[in-house]
């Protein structure tokens, strides 16, 4: 009996090798999706390449822990790498290419000196306490956008201000790529997939579960009938403080804008971050009718 062997994806370390692959691509008329990824895949990872599979002919990922976006105290030395377990992962779901460029081929003059700006929505939660994470982050994804000119790009609810901003980014530029945004996969026990989680010890991870307990607990609110956006966001404190964790935002925002509501309506987003140990943690729900 024959095992059936998976066929892996083309590996690619180089821009230039990107360029031929997506070019060729292109001349048989295919449809190309990008999935940029830090790698360390999981289940979130891949259920973006899934969403990627039913919206293109190819799937391209790009596996890069880009230092533009890691402030010095950051965790860019520690981040988890393991690039032979992501091309298992990219194999067993038919990811077609994986870019995985070392610095020097992302930025082969040293940090760019003309950087994507990312204006108003920037300005609080993540952009506010990581202050150029986003300015890294629009950067690299304009450049994998240049490189890849890719029909859609998928990104993971997660990172929710991350998303607004790059779908932005790609509209106010004239990118011409559409960003789509898929869903938080989130473990049994609720705490939302990140490449993060690796960091936690056992009891830290129990202590984590009080984000997303947090934020159960503002949905529920909510669909009782809760609109004053305090009540939300002191539930969603009051979630963290039980548990001993310290919120370093608990907020209650308009979808597009990321402006805080005063009240809360279907599509505002409760979003949460908080350090457990040293790890920093982030989650978010979007409120339904
Ligand atoms: O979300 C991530 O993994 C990263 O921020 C991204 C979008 C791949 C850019 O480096």
């Amino acid at each position: 009996m024959s095992t059936a062997v998976e066929a892996g994806p083309r590996l690619v370390h180089t821009r230039a090798e990107v360029r031929e692959q997506v070019a060729a691509w292109r001349a048989a008329g295919e449809r190309v999706a990008l999935v940029p990824t830090m790698g360390y895949l999981h289940e979130g990872h891949m259920s973006l390449v899934d969403r990627a599979r039913e919206m293109a002919d190819r799937v391209a990922m790009s596996v890069f822990v880009n230092p533009l976006q890691f402030a010095p105290t950051d965790d860019l030395d520690r981040y988890p790498r393991d690039l032979g377990r992501d091309l298992e992962m990219a194999a067993a779901r038919g990811v077609d290419l994986v870019f995985a460029p070392d610095p020097r081929e992302m930025y082969p003059r040293g940090t760019p000196q003309v950087l994507v700006e990312p204006g108003p929505l920037a300005a609080r939660m993540e952009g506010a306490i990581r202050p150029g994470h986003f300015r890294g982050v629009l950067t690299v994804v304009a450049k994998l956008f240049g490189l890849f000119r890719p029909d859609v790009a998928v990104f993971g609810q997660k990172d929710y201000q991350q998303a607004a901003l790059i779908r932005r980014m790609s509209v106010d530029l004239d990118m011409g790529v559409w960003v789509e945004v898929a869903p938080i996969v989130r473990d049994p026990d609720g705490l939302a997939m990140s490449s993060r989680n690796v960091y936690l010890s056992p009891d830290e991870r129990r202590l984590a579960l009080a984000l997303s307990r947090g934020l159960r607990r503002g949905r529920d609110l909510f669909a009782a009938g809760e609109r004053d956006a305090v009540a939300l966001r002191a539930a969603l404190r009051g979630a963290l403080g039980t548990a001993g964790v310290q919120a370093e935002y608990a907020e209650a925002v308009d979808p597009d804008t990321l402006e805080p509501v005063a009240a809360a309506a279907p599509g505002t987003v409760l979003l949460v971050a908080a350090r457990v140990g040293s790890t920093r943690l982030i989650d978010n729900e979007v409120l339904s009718g």
